[in-house]
């Protein structure tokens, strides 16, 4: 699928080549430099910038006195460069006399604080000002450049919820109630699912109602469920609004809004992801981590799964270092050109950077941009051409699909329900053990294709559920399906614990799971901070084993039969590792945290998905794009030596007719090969 997918009536790509690009901000420089920019632009073949993000106080410098005579002169600069244009509407930034104009639109924290307006984001999404701004300014932009040649992309605010959204002033309770009513339509009902005879909180009217507020206490983790979705809900509205404001008057561009794949949970992206024309993500490394491209690969697979296994935009990245991590560790040479083309060899059609050229005042003065404050004569600079020009090269595999070898499921809401108050560990954290298997699978050369839990999985030999707490009946049935007919689940502790309020699933533990798993949980038994405890496999018999932290279980077998065993620890004697047959399928239980190499171990044993490429060392990341006609298979060399693949065909990066790739230490070579 091409990037550009046709949501209604859209008009498709009017780019014929990967896009390639960043956050232009050129308000921030006297307007001499733009020809410069325009110029520097077409020698790192950027094809696209992202315009006018922050740009709303200029644009609008009073309440509906507009000055575009800039932009306009933007604009034209670009056209005549050849440069495309991705409009921001500039809403994550409203001007101050808007806040001082507003002062009930600024946020109020759980707590009860009012924030600041001094920086961005600083909006409560129930705010009815806000909305009547925001699409004031969004309809004057559609109206005005809508019909641009050079426009190929409407960019709806910036990063929704970045940092956290939520909003509990008296408009955003007013609000909620409203949504509540929508939702549940009758109190009891309302008192029903949130389970209110609990702690004697039972409602009698719709204005006792209040926002999950700091309180004394833990406070209702249904009522607290419903604020994450009313939230994610009142900012979704607001990209609507914004985005509908833009169709009216500019209906055949594209639109989009940028993501933060794993590191937005308050954003339910499956949902969001119907709501856009293009799925765009922001992605920035954890620097200090080792091996944070394993971080990059989660995020660019998630942002495929969001965008249905189709194209989407790398919109922002960075060159080098960011400046809001504790330790800004830069980027090392080559590590920009492989973190970009992992996200390419991921699905990606474009890659875009924060941003054009490096800020000189502002927050954001120290972080890296394409344009480093040294200019031209840089590494940094060198390399964003050497960039321009590869993936000029590799525009041919635009639209390719990747072909994912396992499914592992994701779920925002029972994320957002497993890390409440009181759960039986802390420890638990929803991406820390998604990211653990994502880890294994990516060390073991395995593709990972992120699904909802009511997706189709029948093409998946493997689908691995890590602590799906929140599990809906919808979701029970369909992994069951799966199982019977012939999948290969794997499930890993607290899960099909609850239903979507939060109630554990009547019945014995693990409800919604308990018969596909063939097990019952007498009771959970989380481990003290550090504490380990040691697996065996039954078959090979005692030794030494694996490890597990964080949690075990007081399992009782039903159905299933035990493949590992606790040594010590409060389960000792009792079943770690748990498979059960049912129908042409089996389902696996693992009721430990396991270490890496014992979960490497048992991917292996489970042994249901086998990578495409066989014995490769495992800092060869490898990953295939399959066209019309034609695959793309992309290898990355993490590791410092030479690797060496048996794969033949047109290697495009250095460009030459290939009997087996060769791939020096650090680089990325991509091969096309006919299929
Ligand atoms: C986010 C924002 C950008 C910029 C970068 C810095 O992605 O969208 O405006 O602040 O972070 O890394």
């Amino acid at each position: 699928m091409p990037l550009f997918r046709s949501a209604g009536p859209h008009r498709l790509p009017r780019l014929d080549a990967l896009v390639y690009g960043g956050d232009y901000n050129p308000e921030q420089w006297p307007e001499d430099i733009w020809a410069e920019d325009v110029a520097l632009m077409r020698q790192a073949g950027v094809n696209l910038v992202s315009l006018g993000v922050f740009s709303w106080a200029l644009l609008e410098p009073e309440p509906g006195v507009f000055d575009f005579g800039w932009l306009d002169r933007v604009f034209d600069l670009l056209a005549a460069g050849g440069i495309a244009v991705a409009l921001a509407t500039p809403t994550a930034a409203p001007p101050p006399w808007f806040a001082r104009a507003n002062p009930d639109s600024l946020p109020v924290t759980r707590d009860g604080r009012r924030l600041g307006a001094g920086s961005r984001q600083a909006i409560c999404p129930s705010s009815p000002a806000f909305a009547e701004a925001a699409v004031r300014i969004a309809g004057k932009l559609a109206e005005r450049y809508g019909h641009r040649d050079n426009l190929m992309l409407w960019h709806v605010f910036n990063e929704y919820m970045a940092p956290t959204g939520e909003c509990y002033c008296e408009q955003s309770v007013q609000h909620f109630r409203h949504w509540l009513r929508d939702r549940y339509t009758n109190l009891d009902s309302l008192n029903e699912a949130w389970g209110t005879t609990f702690w004697g909180q039972r409602y009698g009217d719709w204005d006792e109602i209040d926002a999950p507020r700091t309180a004394p206490s833990a406070v209702n983790p249904a009522q607290r469920l419903d604020f994450a979705r009313f939230t994610d809900a009142a900012w979704l509205e607001c990209f609507r609004r914004e985005r509908d404001a833009i169709r009216t008057h500019s209906p055949d561009i594209p639109v989009t809004t940028n993501f933060q794949d794993a590191r937005c949970k308050g954003l339910n992206q499956w949902a969001w992801a119907a709501e856009v024309d293009v799925v765009s993500n922001g992605h920035y490394l954890v620097a200090e981590e080792n091996e944070n491209h394993i971080g990059l690969a989660l995020a660019a697979d998630l942002t495929r799964g969001v965008a249905a296994g189709g194209s989407w935009l790398l919109m922002e990245h960075s060159t080098s270092a960011v400046n809001w991590q504790e330790r800004n560790i830069a980027k090392r040479p080559g590590e920009m050109a492989r973190n970009s083309l992992a996200h390419f060899a991921r699905g990606a059609d474009g890659i875009m950077f924060f941003q054009w050229r490096a800020s000189r005042f502002g927050q954001e003065k120290f972080h890296s941009a394409m344009l480093p404050h040294g200019g031209t004569d840089t590494r940094i600079w060198r390399e964003v051409v050497e960039l321009g020009a590869t993936l000029a090269v590799l525009g041919e595999a635009r639209g390719a699909q990747v072909a994912g070898d396992v499914a592992v499921v994701w779920d925002w809401e029972s994320w957002w329900a497993l890390e409440l108050d009181w759960r039986p560990s802390a420890d638990v954290r929803y991406v820390d053990q998604v990211r653990r298997w994502y880890e294994q699978l990516w060390r073991s050369h395995l593709t990972v294709d992120f699904v909802a839990p009511e997706a189709e999985l029948g093409r998946y030999p493997l689908v691995v559920v890590p602590s799906l707490y929140l599990t809906t009946e919808a979701a029970a049935k369909n992994l069951r399906g799966y199982v019977e007919a012939g999948g290969t689940l794997v499930v890993s502790f607290f899960s099909g614990i609850v239903d979507e309020n939060d109630a554990v699933v009547p019945g014995a533990v693990p409800g919604a799971l308990r018969d596909l798993l063939g097990i019952t949980i007498e009771e959970f038994l989380p481990l003290r901070a550090g504490e380990r405890v040691t697996v065996a496999a039954v078959e090979s018999g005692p030794g030494p084993g694996w490890s597990g932290t964080i949690w075990t279980d007081d399992l009782r077998l039903r159905e299933a039969e035990p493949f590992a065993v606790y040594e010590d620890g409060p389960a000792a004697g009792k079943p770690a590792v748990t498979r059960n047959r049912v129908g042409a399928g089996t389902a696996w239980y693992v009721s430990t945290a396991l270490d890496g190499p014992g979960l490497k171990a048992l991917l292996d044993r489970i042994g249901a998905a086998r990578p495409a490429f066989a014995g490769l060392p495992e800092t060869v990341e490898v990953v295939r794009r399959v066209g019309a006609g034609a695959e793309y298979v992309t290898v990355i060399n993490h590791g410092e030596h030479e690797a060496t693949l048996p794969i033949a065909g047109v290697e495009l990066v250095v460009g030459a007719e290939v009997p087996e790739l060769v791939v020096p230490g650090g680089q990325v070579r991509v091969v096309r090969r006919t299929v």
